[in-house]
């Protein structure tokens, strides 16, 4: 008999777990600070440059560096970005902002 109760109370446990809502959006630990800041998908590389790189300092010049330093870079500014609550670069945006980046760097 007590082994009946007792799964019982198991599965009636276990059918009111999957009835524990989920956290709203925006709530979730930890994203809510940065919901929704990141740029529209629709700026060009060339506008993201203009205005995500210039929240901070100056436009950098783009002196020359490989592929590979300034993704690094622009990933490092990318999380100074997050950290300072500023708005940041979506992960899509990285790679075409470092070609822009690149295509311009021994442009006056
Ligand atoms: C959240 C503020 C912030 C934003 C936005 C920002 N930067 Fe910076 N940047 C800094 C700070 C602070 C430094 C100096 C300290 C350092 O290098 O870590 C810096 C330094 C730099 C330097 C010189 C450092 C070096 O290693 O040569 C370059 C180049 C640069 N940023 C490029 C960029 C580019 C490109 C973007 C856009 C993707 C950008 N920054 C956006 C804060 C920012």
């Amino acid at each position: 008999m007590a082994i009946v109760v007792t799964v019982a109370i198991a599965a009636l446990f276990f059918v009111l777990f999957l009835f524990i809502p989920e956290p709203p959006a925006g709530k979730k630990a930890g994203t809510s600070l940065i919901q929704g800041r990141s740029y529209s998908p629709d700026l060009s590389p060339r506008d993201l440059f203009q205005v995500a790189c210039s929240q901070c300092h100056n436009l950098p010049p783009l002196t020359h560096r490989n592929r590979e330093d300034w993704r690094i870079l622009v990933l490092k500014m990318n999380r100074k970005m997050l950290q300072t609550g500023k708005k940041y670069l979506s992960s899509d945006q990285i790679d075409p902002l470092v070609s822009y980046i690149l295509s311009q760097q021994n442009s006056p």
